[in-house]
């Protein structure tokens, strides 16, 4: 059985779809109680496997604890729920800052620490990073927040590995979900030139790398950080 956090829609949607069509039982979580009840609904409809939707708002440390509890077992959980937005640092706000960590880090330890409770002999924990956290400009709360996935995923991989927990996370690169909304057509173009595959990842992109590290046949990564981005962060000088 598998949970994944912000699974309405995007990068987590495509997570769902694919840990089902490996086998597992999906419980989809989201804040976006209708769309997520729908998109689980759609996949046992369209007979791609198992699925429920759950209302889950990651800020909610009793509702992580109280769904992870409820669940007759747990062995994967994708911590996907995530925000985006730009501001320059003149004008962030030290409530967006907090508000960034509150959704995009503390309610990952909350259901990390649930699920590994729970986790008693196995178990894989798979935590949504982000390229930006190498460093980007007029994001420094998302950068931050997401750094500090890097840092959460390798203290909590040293920490359960004896008990056989695998944590890990993936760090996507430009994906074109809603979560780009604020961006042209022609902003996307432009992006996807100077990405070095030539294009935007897609969600299953993503979802393909998670699926891998929240399977339990990967027994033997942990506290990695594995870049999926299509070539961006990678050094070198134009000819
Ligand atoms: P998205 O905006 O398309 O989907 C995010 C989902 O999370 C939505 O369904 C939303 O309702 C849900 N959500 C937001 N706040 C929530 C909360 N408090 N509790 C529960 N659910 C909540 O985003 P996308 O692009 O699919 O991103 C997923 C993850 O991947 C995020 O952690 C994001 O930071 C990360 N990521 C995305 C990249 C991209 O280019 N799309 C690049 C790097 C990282």
């Amino acid at each position: 059985m598998a949970l994944v956090t912000g699974a309405a829609r995007g990068i987590g949607l495509a997570t769902a779809r694919r840990l089902t069509a490996d086998g597992f039982h999906v419980v989809m979580t989201d804040i976006d109680r209708q769309t997520v009840d729908e998109a689980a609904a759609a996949i046992a409809r369209d007979d791609m496997g198992s699925a429920e939707g759950r209302y889950l708002d990651v800020r909610d440390e009793a509702a992580c604890e109280a769904i992870i509890a409820e669940l007759p077992r747990i062995d994967s959980v994708v911590n996907n729920a995530g925000i985006f937005e730009v501001t320059r640092t003149d004008d962030l706000t030290t409530d967006d800052f907090r508000r960034m960590y509150d959704i995009n880090l503390v309610g990952m330890f909350v259901l990390a620490r649930a699920a590994s409770r729970r986790m008693t002999s196995s178990g894989r924990i798979v935590n949504l990073a982000s390229r930006a956290y190498l460093g980007a400009v007029n994001y420094a709360h998302y950068v931050a927040s997401k750094a500090a996935v890097v840092g959460l995923t390798r203290a909590l991989a040293l920490e359960l590995a004896p008990r056989g927990i695998l944590v890990n996370a993936v760090a996507p690169g430009v994906i074109d979900t809603p979560i780009l909304a604020a961006w042209s057509d022609e902003e996307r173009a432009k992006l996807a030139a100077v990405q070095p595959v030539g294009r935007l990842g897609r969600p299953d992109d993503i979802a393909a790398m998670i699926s891998f590290l929240a399977s339990p046949q990967t027994e033997f990564i942990t506290g990695q950080v594995i870049l999926v981005d299509g070539g961006r962060s990678l050094g070198g000088l134009a000819t």
